[in-house]
């Protein structure tokens, strides 16, 4: 294959740990109606990059190339595309989950994907935000109309999803708790939470109380105990979308609701999303970038669990 059709792209053959990763030549793909062929520039590394390369997921046998975050350059535009231009620069995320393959020189995304960058920002701080702002948004503003005033526990606030949900409930007047262990609190403040708990010392569920709404990052008993610092009418958010009958029925049980979610991508949302960006209010906090040829080493510190921020893969 001519490198002019071509593209890197991080593949697998098979499911397993970060060496099952690697970097492959495919066919340039082409744009279809309502849809770009983006050249990616940066790309955040999640979670569900790393639950997918072990477990094949929602995607079942590999091959496949993962990445759900994009930012980059618009290469071509598909028939009927009136949003954008070659030449554009763009974010946003890959439907979730079956619009997968950012983690490559080009993608192709549905225009209703994406929306212009701002110019204020870096195409490695738009790579890191699409999929964690979504779904930190998705969570508390569309899940739990959270309102000024309102007390919120963030568990993992120092993680991708809990350093973005801050913001954002700071940005809409709420009293934010955050969970992290201590040698993360002095981030935690930084990053405008009100009340740091240190999950390793001390159990939330009698650190926080009346909180109004809680972000759940983590499922299983952190779902079912948080449910118990609720306000009569409060509202888990959990976005571990599986889990026991136990979350919905101690929920019924004590007059609060339980709702599990997976993020959307959506216009809409992101341009909420870019109105932040552009007033100063929502910024990734970047722990590490790599190059996309070491996409494994990312995978391998990600599956740590311990990052704080995002991890992002950059393109040249
Ligand atoms: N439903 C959806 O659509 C959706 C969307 C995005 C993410 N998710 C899921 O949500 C989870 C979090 O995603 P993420 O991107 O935020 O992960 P992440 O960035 O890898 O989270 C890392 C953070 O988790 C913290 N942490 C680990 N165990 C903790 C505990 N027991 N209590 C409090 N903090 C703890 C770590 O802090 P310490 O070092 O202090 O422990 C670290 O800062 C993942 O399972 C992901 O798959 C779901």
């Amino acid at each position: 294959m001519s490198t002019e059709h071509t593209m890197r792209a991080i593949s697998q053959n098979v499911l397993g740990g970060p060496e099952v990763l690697q970097e492959v030549r495919l066919e340039r793909p082409a744009p279809g109606p309502n849809q770009v062929l983006v050249r990616v520039r940066a790309a955040g590394v999640n979670p569900t990059d790393w639950k997918h390369r072990a477990t094949g997921g929602f995607l079942g046998d590999p091959p496949f190339v993962l990445g759900w975050d994009v930012s980059g350059v618009v290469e071509a535009t598909g028939i009927g595309v009136a949003a954008f231009q070659p030449g554009d620069e763009v974010f946003g995320m890959l439907p979730y989950p079956y619009g997968h393959g950012s983690h490559a020189e080009y993608v192709i995304a549905p225009v209703r994907a994406l929306t212009h960058k701002p110019a204020s920002i870096d195409h490695t701080q738009a790579g890191a935000l699409p999929l964690v702002s979504l779904t930190a948004w998705q969570a508390l503003v569309e899940h739990a109309d959270l309102r000024p005033g309102q007390r919120v526990l963030i568990h993992a606030a120092a993680g991708g999803v809990g350093h973005v949900a801050v913001q954002i409930a700071k940005a809409r007047g709420a009293y934010v708790i955050g969970t992290a262990s201590a040698g993360k609190h002095d981030f935690l403040r930084e990053i405008g939470v009100d009340e740091a708990i240190d999950y390793r010392e001390t159990d939330f569920a009698e650190a926080a109380k009346d909180v109004d709404v809680v972000l759940d990052t983590l499922g299983g008993e952190t779902a079912v105990r948080s449910l118990r610092v609720l306000r009569p009418g409060g509202v888990v958010v959990s976005i571990i979308p599986v889990g026991s009958d136990e979350f919905p029925e101690e929920a019924a049980r004590l007059g609060v609701r339980a709702v599990r979610m997976l993020v959307d991508a959506d216009r809409a949302d992101l341009r909420s999303l870019v109105d932040l960006i552009e007033q100063g209010k929502l910024r990734a906090t970047v722990e590490r970038t790599f190059p996309l040829s070491d996409a494994a080493e990312a995978h391998a510190l990600g599956d740590q669990g311990r990052t704080t921020g995002k991890l992002v893969l950059t393109v040249d």
